[in-house]
């Protein structure tokens, strides 16, 4: 049985995200999503808020779960029973961080295999950061998050305002 984790802080998550786990769901025996809650860095979404969204998104996906975490990755690895991390890849610049990741994680839990996937073609170009920045100054997001997230995300940045 294989468990795979696929980690991140989906501040907010995006269609590529969710493609992703469809696409891992289909490889996998369990696909474990981790938000990460990150102390020194306070996010546009609560890390509630980032993982009810994701389980509004798998809703209909058996066999992931969605679940925050903080600390080492490595530690939440070995609590979910993981031998596998999980991370996309939009382009070469993703690559090179991605493998030093990799490496550490590696490292700090020998055995934790790290599988890069590249993004879908249709999806290279999302990102988190540029929906935070299209949805602050009031653009069109449905073209990069799930329909299910459209309202919500809108509804933060214009209440923020
Ligand atoms: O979506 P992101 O921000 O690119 O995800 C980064 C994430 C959460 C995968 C990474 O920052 C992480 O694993 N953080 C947990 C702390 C950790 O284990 N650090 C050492 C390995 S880099």
């Amino acid at each position: 049985m294989i468990t795979a984790i696929y980690p991140g802080s989906f501040d907010p998550p995006t269609k590529g995200h969710v493609d992703l786990i469809q696409r891992a769901a289909r490889l996998f025996d369990r696909v474990v999503v981790g938000v990460l809650v990150n102390p020194d860095k306070r996010g546009s979404f609560t890390p509630e808020q980032r993982v009810d969204m994701l389980r509004r998104c798998t809703a209909g996906m058996g066999n992931v779960q969605v679940h925050a975490f903080s600390g080492l990755l490595v530690d939440f690895a070995r609590q979910q029973g993981a031998s596998l991390v999980l991370r996309g890849v939009r382009g070469v610049a993703d690559l090179e961080s991605e493998s030093t990741m990799a490496w550490a994680n590696a490292q700090l839990m020998p055995g934790l295999e790290t599988l890069l996937m590249p993004a879908s073609a249709q999806h290279a170009g999302i990102s988190s950061s540029l929906i935070r920045q299209i949805a602050q100054m009031g653009g069109d997001i449905s073209p990069f998050v799930p329909e299910a997230l459209i309202d919500e995300i809108q509804r933060t940045f214009y209440n923020s305002k």
